[in-house]
């Protein structure tokens, strides 16, 4: 079923800025490969491949002087470019040439609070082969998030990423008192245009307002959202007077385990000081998603052929032809061709 086709040449959602201190280190394995983050004294952020080149011990094993780090095995040291900077065995004078005894780094970027890594699908092609950029929320400049949410899904990376733009799901999975009721299924219709590496629902008022939207006071809300490769979605609600912005990143770390950010910014002050409360609600709400992966991994046992219906599932069809197209741009070696077209879609949720 799973299948090692994640997506290279862009930049995948790392790890929130905020779980990565000064002279701390944190290993992770994205795409299935191990890979340690670090953010040295002065506070830039930087990531290696997570084993030591002499004898394969992940380096987050090690020691970190905010510098340098050290490996907890034999003690090579090496530096932020992954360049082996001392071997303690050695005796002076030895000519050994260091410079073979390089680890790969990644290209990261942080913004807006976030941690992007560049997954390249060649070692020596080190920085972006497209005009892909870090993905940025609108309206909050180099703000950072106010709220973060991560859960594992024990699922293949598309599985998660469906579940971000399905409408079909919501008065469903995430019937609640404060969300959606259940009882009430109303005709959606909506214009979708194509936008950078995906496509995005056109600015619209918000109908049926849910609990959770009516919080950020200010007026009768409206949202954009708009989804881009690999697996990012940002939607921006705005009122008169505030905006929230949402950005939910979906990234692969391995084939059966994905993993899924989900962040808030927000303007509404007094949202801030309820912030312990509703975190639990945003975490509730993306445990929802969870859950309904967590069964469908029980029918997916059997391979069945899995069906896209109508408009309701035309956004996850955009989905498989962007992914589709993105491959074949690239081992064609030519620039991207949105396969998305303007167009209306209707459905009920
Ligand atoms: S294994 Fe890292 S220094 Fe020997
Ligand atoms: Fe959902």
């Amino acid at each position: 079923m799973a299948k090692n086709d994640f997506l290279r040449d862009v930049w995948y959602y790392a790890l929130p800025g905020g779980s990565l201190k000064r002279g701390a280190m944190v290993a992770k394995t994205l795409l299935g490969e191990p890979i340690v983050f670090a953010r040295s004294r002065e506070g830039k952020v930087f990531a290696l491949r997570n084993i030591c080149p002499h004898r394969a011990v992940p380096l987050s094993y090690g020691r970190f002087d905010g510098q340098e780090i050290e490996c907890c095995y034999h003690g090579w040291r090496f530096d932020q470019t992954g360049r082996c900077k001392e071997i303690p065995a050695l005796i002076e004078g030895d000519s050994l040439d260091l410079k073979r005894f390089q680890v790969k780094q990644y290209p990261v970027r942080e913004v807006q609070g976030n941690i992007w890594i560049y997954m390249a699908s060649n070692e020596r092609k080190a920085l972006p082969a497209t005009d892909m950029e870090v993905p940025v929320v609108p309206f909050f400049g180099d703000k950072s998030y106010q709220l973060v949410v991560t859960l594992h899904f024990p699922c293949y990376l598309d599985h998660a990423i469906i579940g971000l733009m399905d409408p079909a799901h919501i008065s469903f999975v995430h019937r609640s008192w404060w969300w959606k009721s259940g009882r009430s299924l109303f005709e959606e219709v909506k214009a979708f245009d194509p936008s950078p590496y995906g496509f995005t629902m056109r600015r619209h008022k918000i109908p049926n307002v849910a609990l959770g939207y009516r919080l950020i006071g200010g007026g009768a809300p409206e949202t954009e959202i708009s989804f881009r490769l690999p697996g990012v979605r940002i939607e921006h609600v705005s009122t008169e007077h505030h905006n929230v912005c949402n950005l939910t990143a979906v990234t692969p770390l391995s084939e059966t385990e994905t993993e899924v950010t989900t962040l808030v910014y927000w303007t509404t002050r007094w949202i801030t000081a309820i912030k312990p409360l509703i975190k639990p609600f945003v975490r509730a709400f993306l445990d929802q998603d969870r859950q309904v992966v967590i069964k469908q991994q029980e029918g997916l046992k059997y391979d069945p052929t899995l069906l896209l219906i109508r408009d309701a599932d035309t956004q996850a069809r955009w989905y498989y032809q962007l992914k589709a197209e993105f491959t074949r741009a690239a081992a064609e070696g030519r620039p991207f061709n949105n396969p998305v077209k303007t167009q209306i879609l209707r459905w009920r949720s």
